[in-house]
């Protein structure tokens, strides 16, 4: 995965810290934007955050963790072979499944901010296909072009530019590959949120509007796939 990663971007030409099995190119660097992305950092969340995801998922959007995987699937268009970037993967919990779907010929990469988070994913690996790396979504440290496919799911909120994350992400995938996002937009909740405010500037939570998604992957080429809403949140691919 090291190979993947472009040396010009991020300014370094020796050996990558990977003493915490996955590359560190933050060191002790704490990109935190709010108590949001503090919960993420915790010793505590990430250790209960796979059940936790997969329960709410459940009781709030009716879908298994095998549902929501299929339709990442196909969102992708994940094949066998592909190489596939999971941005703000947590604890791995699509990214090492990836590395099933694309088999020893493929490869799984999970970019995360959170080193407790990373730690988790490390500590489930099964895959030898499947490698992690602590960055920032914002400023993802591989050339235009590089992977066959990358997903975002449930994480622009954290971000202090969401809008930025997706132009990355689109920015990575080659010509013909596929972005999956899934990101909690608009309802009434949503709207407000979305708005800046004292929850904003003590959170860091920020929501994205479903016109602002899509008018961002269309607005740069890409053509949209799929769209599902459910309850609060927009699944939605498109290919470049
Ligand atoms: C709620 S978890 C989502 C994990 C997984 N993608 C999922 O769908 O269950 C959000 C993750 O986004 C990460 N995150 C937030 N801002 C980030 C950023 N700027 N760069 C990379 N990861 C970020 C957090 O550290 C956290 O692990």
């Amino acid at each position: 995965m090291t190979d993947l990663i472009d040396r010009d971007r991020v300014q370094s030409s020796g050996d990558f810290d990977v003493s915490d099995g996955y590359v560190n190119l933050l060191g002790a660097e704490n990109r935190s934007n709010g108590f949001g992305q503090n919960i993420m950092q915790s010793a505590f969340y990430p250790l209960i955050y796979r059940p936790w995801r997969a329960l709410g998922t459940r009781v709030l959007l009716g879908q298994s963790v095998a549902s929501e995987r299929a339709l990442a699937r196909e969102l992708l268009d994940l094949k066998p072979g592909d190489t596939v970037l999971d941005v703000a993967c947590g604890p791995g919990n699509f990214t090492e499944w990836y590395g099933g779907v694309v088999g020893p010929e493929g490869l799984a990469v999970g970019l995360d901010l959170s080193t407790t988070m990373l730690g988790q994913a490390v500590a489930a690996t099964r895959h030898d296909n499947v490698a992690y790396l602590r960055g920032d979504a914002l400023d993802l440290p591989f050339a235009d072009g590089t992977f066959d496919s990358a997903s975002c799911f449930l994480a622009l909120f954290l971000m202090p530019d969401p809008m930025q994350a997706v132009h990355e992400l689109m920015r990575v995938i080659r010509p013909g590959g596929h972005v999956a996002i899934m990101a909690p937009t608009t309802g009434p909740i949503g709207l407000f949120l979305q708005r800046p405010g004292v929850f904003e500037a003590v959170s860091g939570v920020k929501f994205v509007g479903r016109k602002q998604l899509r008018d961002a992957l269309t607005g740069n080429d890409l053509t949209i796939t799929k769209t599902r809403h459910v309850g609060q949140v927009t699944y939605i691919g498109a290919v470049k």
